[in-house]
């Protein structure tokens, strides 16, 4: 499977079927594009939503989050699970607030010694609130590159992690300098949860269909190697 062009593949996807109009498209500020992510990881959009739009309504600003109490925090988090997210986001505003005045760091590697910020979340944020060119490594995008790439392996592992990442790294080098970071980054995580799923991938709406590997080898249902049991 080819490097070039897929990076331009997915951006021109993502500008004409990918997800458009989800409350936090709207903002480039790092804030409200910092708490979608850390709801979405564990969440699904739909379900998100409304707790957005809730949790923004009471704290509109990273400043009045790091001034409430986590006890007043916890209600706007009730039903979304993971509690641990909301701790963490709680702890993150503060450290935001006392470590960098208040404005979210721009750097990948920055971002991730927050707390609750792992290094694919880190760069999402980077990407839509700064346009920064780092890859990301979610589950849904994990499908995506194990099936393009055809990577055998757990991709919890270590190994593969390491083979995934590189890969990522390498489409976004062979990129044209000007890649469109936010409709990338987006298109990335809409192919794989909407057209690269688990179950069963729509490999003929896919726009990587004629140069992926698990495709042109009808591995769809092998990619990614289920977990050791
Ligand atoms: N999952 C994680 N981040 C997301 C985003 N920005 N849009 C849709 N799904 C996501």
């Amino acid at each position: 499977p080819a490097t070039e062009d897929f990076a331009a593949t997915i951006v021109h996807w993502q500008k004409q079927a990918g997800r458009h109009g989800l409350p936090w498209q709207a903002s480039r500020d790092p804030y409200p594009i910092w708490l979608s992510e850390i709801m979405l990881q564990q969440t699904q959009v739909g379900t998100v939503i409304g707790y957005y739009q809730r949790f923004l309504a009471r704290f509109p600003t990273l400043q009045a989050l790091a001034r409430a109490t986590q006890d007043e925090v916890m209600p706007y988090w009730a039903g979304l699970g993971y509690y641990a997210r909301a701790r963490n986001l709680h702890r993150c505003a503060q450290q935001v607030a006392e470590q960098w005045g208040g404005h979210f760091p721009r750097k990948v590697d920055d971002l991730m010694q927050l707390p609750g910020i792992g290094r694919s979340t880190a760069a999402a944020i980077a990407a839509f609130a700064y346009g920064e060119r780092q890859p990301i490594m979610d589950g849904n995008v994990k499908r995506v590159f194990t099936r393009y790439f055809g990577v055998y392996g757990n991709p919890a592992s270590r190994a593969v992690e390491i083979e995934l990442w590189n890969y990522a790294q390498a489409v976004l080098d062979a990129a044209d300098p000007k890649l469109d970071m936010t409709a990338y980054t987006q298109g990335l995580m809409d192919l794989g949860s909407s057209r690269c799923t688990r179950g069963r991938p729509t490999c003929e709406q896919c726009p990587l269909n004629t140069r992926c590997y698990a495709r042109l080898e009808s591995r769809q249902h092998e990619l990614p190697t289920p977990k050791p049991r």
